[in-house]
This record gives C-alpha cells, sequence and structure tokens, in this order.
C-alpha cells in the first residue's frame, strides 16, 4: 500500500467518509495488502456489533413474469426464451410454512414486476403469513410500485423492502434500462420505502457493463447518505439471453473489496454474501462473509420453478443454496468461525434434497 492508500483506508475507518474522488482513488488503486487491510477492520467492527452471528432469510421467488425489460436481466419482458410461472398463494404459504419448519424467522417474497400481484392480492398474502407466524418478518422485493401501493402493503404488516438503486449515477442507469424506466422514479420508491417505516434495502451489481470507479464512488456516497438497512450487492453476471450476453462478469475480488468497504461506512449494515457471488465461486460466500458479509439467503421457492427465476447464467438454486440445505450451509460458516442465527427444529438435521 504506498502513503496515500493507508492515509485513505485509515481515515475510511475512523470517520466512515470518503470524498468521491477518494473513494474512486481506493477502488483504482486496490491492491491485495489494501484488500486484507480494510478486510481486517471490516471483520473487526462487525463483530463488535453482532459477534460472529451470520444471519439467513429463506428468498421465495414468487414469479418471473415482469413488465420491465432491463437490459441486464434474464426475466426481462423481452426474454422470449424465460419460461415463465406464477406461484399461487397457497404454494407461497407452503414454502414459508416449510421455512419455518426450517428455521427460517424472516421470509423475503421477491418477483417480478406483475400485475397480478397487486396490492388485493399481497396485502392478503402478507396478513395469512403474519397470522400463521406472528414471529417472522415479511420481507418484500417487488420492484417499484406507489406510495400508495408500499403504504397498504406496510399497513398489511410487510417489515422490510429490498430495492436495489442498481446504481447511483442517473447516466450509467439509463445505460442499463430502457427509457420508460428512470432513476427518479427508483430513488423516489426508496424514500417512500424510508419514510413509511420500512426497513429497507438497495444494492448494485458489480462489473455492470458502463460502470466505472467513478460510478462505484458514487455508489459509495449514496450508501454513505441513505445509510440502507441492507445493502446487496453482487457481481454482475451476464445472461444469454440479454443483450449484455457477451459483457464480462464482475470479479468477486472486486465485490468483496466493496464489501469491506460498505461494512466500515456503515457498520450495523446488514452485508449478504449474494447468490451471484456464489455463483461465480465455489468460496464465493465464504469469501463474502470474510470480507464483511453477515446475511445469505437460501432459496426456498418451490423447486419445480427455481431453475426459472434465472435473473443470470448458471444462477445457483440447489445444492447449498437450497433452504434444505441449511444444515451444511451451516457446517460450512461454522468452518470459517460463524454460527447461523435462527430457531432450529430437529427436522433442519433432516432430509437435504437437491
Ligand atoms: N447479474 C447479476 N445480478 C443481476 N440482477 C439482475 N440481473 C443480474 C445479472 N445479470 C440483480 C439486480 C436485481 C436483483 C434482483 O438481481 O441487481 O435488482
Amino acid at each position: 500500500m504506498n502513503e496515500r492508500m493507508r492515509e485513505l483506508a485509515e481515515r475510511l475507518i475512523t470517520e466512515r467518509s470518503l470524498a468521491g474522488e477518494e473513494y474512486q482513488y481506493l477502488i483504482e488503486n486496490r491492491s491485495a495488502d489494501a484488500a486484507a487491510f480494510l478486510a481486517e477492520h471490516a471483520v473487526r467492527v462487525r463483530r463488535e456489533i453482532y459477534g460472529n452471528a451470520v444471519f439467513v432469510r429463506g428468498l421465495i421467488e414468487i414469479g418471473n413474469i415482469c413488465k420491465n425489460d432491463c437490459l441486464y436481466c434474464g426475466i426481462r419482458r423481452s426474454n422470449r426464451s424465460c419460461d415463465r410461472y406464477r406461484l399461487t398463494e397457497e404454494q407461497i404459504l407452503a414454502c414459508a410454512d416449510e421455512g419455518y419448519l426450517l428455521g427460517f424467522r424472516t421470509v423475503v417474497l421477491q418477483g417480478g414486476e406483475d400485475a397480478y400481484f397487486s396490492d388485493e392480492v399481497m396485502c392478503g398474502m402478507i396478513r395469512q403469513l403474519k397470522s400463521a407466524h406472528p414471529d417472522c418478518a415479511v420481507t418484500l422485493s417487488l420492484g417499484e410500485r406507489s406510495l400508495e401501493s408500499y403504504a397498504a402493503l406496510r399497513e398489511a404488516g410487510a417489515d422490510r423492502y429490498l430495492l436495489r438503486h442498481e446504481t447511483a449515477d442517473r447516466e450509467h442507469y439509463e445505460h442499463l434500462h430502457p427509457p420508460e424506466m428512470s432513476f427518479d422514479n427508483r430513488m423516489r420508491c426508496l424514500n417512500d420505502l424510508r419514510a413509511l417505516g420500512y426497513q429497507v434495502g438497495c444494492g448494485f451489481m458489480v462489473g455492470a457493463p458502463f460502470q466505472t470507479s467513478q460510478h462505484l464512488a458514487e455508489d459509495l456516497r449514496f450508501i454513505e447518505s441513505f445509510k440502507p438497512d441492507m445493502c446487496g450487492i453482487g457481481p454482475f453476471v451476464p445472461h444469454h439471453d440479454t443483450p449484455f450476453k457477451d459483457e464480462p462478469p464482475g470479479t468477486i475480488e472486486l465485490t468483496c473489496f466493496l464489501l469491506s468497504v460498505i461494512r466500515l461506512i456503515y457498520p450495523p449494515v446488514l452485508l449478504p454474501a449474494t447468490t451471484a457471488l456464489g455463483t461465480i465461486a465455489p468460496d464465493g460466500r465464504e469469501r463474502g462473509i470474510l470480507a464483511g458479509a453477515n446475511v445469505v439467503m437460501p432459496n426456498l421457492s418451490p423447486v419445480s420453478v427455481r431453475k426459472k427465476y434465472e435473473l443470470y447464467d448458471n444462477k445457483l438454486c440447489t445444492g447449498d443454496e437450497s433452504a434444505q440445505c441449511i444444515s451444511r450451509l451451516e457446517q460450512r460458516m461454522n468452518a470459517i468461525g460463524y454460527e447461523i442465527v435462527t430457531d432450529i427444529g430437529d427436522i433442519r438435521k433432516g432430509k437435504c434434497y437437491e
């Protein structure tokens, strides 16, 4: 590390803030020893707050029908090869029940922007989930909706909402999305969710097409000011049926570096070691945790639809990505010195199918 790198890293650790150009310098001049130094401090500050806990959330992918046409995404509306599905209310509630028995106390309902999942349908489902499992948090990840819609879902009992900002740079946003989507509406959604009392998650892809270190610096400045409850970052991975099919994927190295930086910017943030990270490297999740992440989100969707929620090529959905295999995931976390936090029934020790 040169002198300037050390000075910036130390100031990030003590002040939790740098100027945009300073983040850019940090990113452009990063090295293995800088990454190790930041990871060591990221792990230290996380340990002071969370000990060695890794939180788990059960992810139910409720449908892949989407009205949007994001250029990076495998379930974009113009992908004719995508085999579309929508789970029924009964299926969703059954997945949540199964998750409950496996020990999950947060379910995340994620899906494309599909008018079928109206406020009426979603509010009914949230109320049923909450009455079946009052001790569970319900997290939604259903894209952009109106203030009134977010308010109704919150009123019905939703606790948290995940909506990645994708990029904090307006022009970059426009390169990743079709003209009918807007950066301003994305930001409006995040602000509305916050104002309604949701715990809010934002996030972005690392190595997205057209992304520069200046854009990443803007993402970091955005995280400094927004202070999200959660921040989901994972490498961009191309999908073969999208306009970005020939773009190179993001790297595990830069993703882990940014996980450490984000942990240091906002120590209490929940940082998932994402599925995309697990997809690009077999030890991706472990490396994410060791860089400062503290959440994993195994897949609770019915096995019959899992392959259809293909946001990018080879997206993991079986093996240790599977909620049913939580005990194997737990072993992997234990092996690097971490404990999975759930209330656990014995059923967890049971079958593990892929
Ligand atoms: N590579 C990595 N992440 C992707 N996402 C969508 N498409 C891809 C891709 N090709 C992410 C987006 C979105 C989240 C649900 O998945 O950031 O917000």
